[in-house]
């Protein structure tokens, strides 16, 4: 299995790019096959999660290609409505193909998504979403069939704010004759972007961003150019690394008003954080101070994506910080590998209690999910000596090059097979 080495224990210092964000893109690739056109999206992070959407719509027959950051997408030749078993099971986000197949061709064939085992991740809310305007539902042998001879509007009450399920709610609602209102819809900056770039090729969409999202569909859709917003997941994890290293970074192309509340705990832990024009600074010196309670929620809350992240960070903070996970019900993969490293966690339902440690020694851990694997690498670098982490496909799976990114700012990390630290 491949391995990474980190030769941990220093500050960290410098200035890194964000990219776009990996939430976002997933969406809006998925939304070029609403239509059939041609799609450039800017600042498209180099995952493979991104390449595997690329892959879906090549199997419904587009096409897609990357130069840079910039993918062109060409989905005039789409004329498949299954999208293969095989490549449901690779990603959760698979399941955003749903509603704009169905908008396009009037009908998708599915399977169950795969993605990072987080607990049960039922796809309830995007099937009744689509049920509300018209499509009929079969579940038969594994596949999930979905019809509508003509999706219709409806106001519809979604039970819990889901982001994959409002963003196939408004794929498909901007195909449908009439009017969509999408109350208790998610808030996240990625449903916002995501209507960016349908309205970018033509939607009427109000309300983005806010608890209730109207979409008037039927409009006529175009070849549309737009640039992904930066990955705020991706700023936290630099921004954990540095505050549980010491030091202090640079963000550059971000924006800290989509984490507002990553950016609280972190100041209260006593770093100094900054925004200037899109360049987010932060300064940390340790050790930091422990956060009392910090409690996942939908946007505007704090980001359950970010939450084994700033576990990482507040590992040696002095006192407790008791994280409660109210988003997923298995979302603590990484307690146990953080405790490798010499971490005092405790757990009980849906909250782990850190208690601040003076030291972290290496160790050899493994992430089982993307963010679980990124807080295990946050550790190791904050223990002095040599540390080895499995799991690495994960981090690819959403960081574009987070490696060199963490080297620049002078952390010692190799893979294992060419590991050759100076003396
Ligand atoms: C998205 C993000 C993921 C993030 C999550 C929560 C993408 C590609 N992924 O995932 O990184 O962690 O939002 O911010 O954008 N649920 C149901 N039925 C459904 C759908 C969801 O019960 O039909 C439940 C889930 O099991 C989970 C909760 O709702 O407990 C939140 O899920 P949701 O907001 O849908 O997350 P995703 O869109 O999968």
């Amino acid at each position: 299995m491949e391995a990474l080495v980190i030769r941990g224990g220093s500050p960290l210092y410098g200035t890194v790019e964000i990219n776009g964000a990996k939430n976002a893109a997933l969406p809006i690739l998925a939304a070029t096959v609403l239509h059939g056109g041609v799609y450039l999206l800017q600042n498209c992070p180099d995952i493979t999660d991104v390449a595997m959407a690329a892959e879906i719509i090549e199997a419904l027959g587009g096409r897609v290609r990357r130069a840079g950051k910039t993918l062109t997408v060409d989905t005039r030749e789409v004329s498949a409505w299954t999208v293969p078993a095989e490549l449901m099971a690779r990603m959760r986000a698979s399941v955003l193909f749903l509603g704009p197949l169905l908008g396009r061709f009037g009908r998708a064939v599915l399977t169950a998504p795969g993605g990072c085992p987080l607990g049960k991740r039922p796809i309830d809310l995007h099937l009744d979403a689509v049920t509300q305007m018209g499509a009929v539902v079969t579940l038969q042998e594994g596949e999930i069939l979905c019809e509508a001879s003509a999706l219709h509007g409806c106001t519809m009450d979604l039970l819990f704010p889901s982001v994959g399920a409002t963003e196939n709610a408004m794929l498909a609602a901007t195909a449908c004759r009439g009017t969509v209102v999408i109350r208790n819809a998610a808030r996240e900056p990625e449903i916002s972007d995501l209507a960016g770039f349908l309205c970018a090729m033509g939607a009427e969409i109000c309300g983005a961003g806010t608890g209730t999202v109207t979409v008037t569909g039927g409009r006529p859709l175009g070849d549309a150019v737009y640039r992904v917003l930066p990955d705020r997941i991706e700023t936290a994890t630099y921004l954990c690394a540095v505050a549980g290293c010491g030091g202090s970074i640079t963000l550059t192309h971000t924006d800290g008003s989509l984490l507002l509340p990553v950016l609280e705990v972190l100041s209260n832990a006593g770093c100094r954080v900054e925004q200037q024009g899109d360049c987010l600074k932060l300064q940390a010196q340790l050790p930091l101070r422990a956060s009392g309670s910090i409690e996942t929620a939908p946007y505007p809350g704090f980001p359950t994506d970010a939450q084994a992240l700033m576990m990482a960070a507040l590992l040696r903070a002095e006192g407790s910080t008791r994280f409660s996970e109210t988003i997923f019900e298995r979302r603590f993969s990484h307690v146990e590998q953080l405790r490798r490293f010499g971490a005092e966690i405790e757990t009980a339902g849906p909250t782990a209690l850190v208690r601040g440690v003076r030291w972290l020694h290496p160790a050899e851990a493994a992430g089982s999910d993307l963010r679980a694997a990124a807080a295990v690498l946050l550790a190791a670098l904050q223990a002095p000596g040599i540390s080895r982490i499995y799991g690495i496909k994960h981090l690819h799976r959403g960081y574009d090059n987070l490696e060199g990114g963490l080297r620049s700012l002078g952390a010692e990390i190799a893979r294992e097979y060419d590991w050759k630290f100076p003396a």
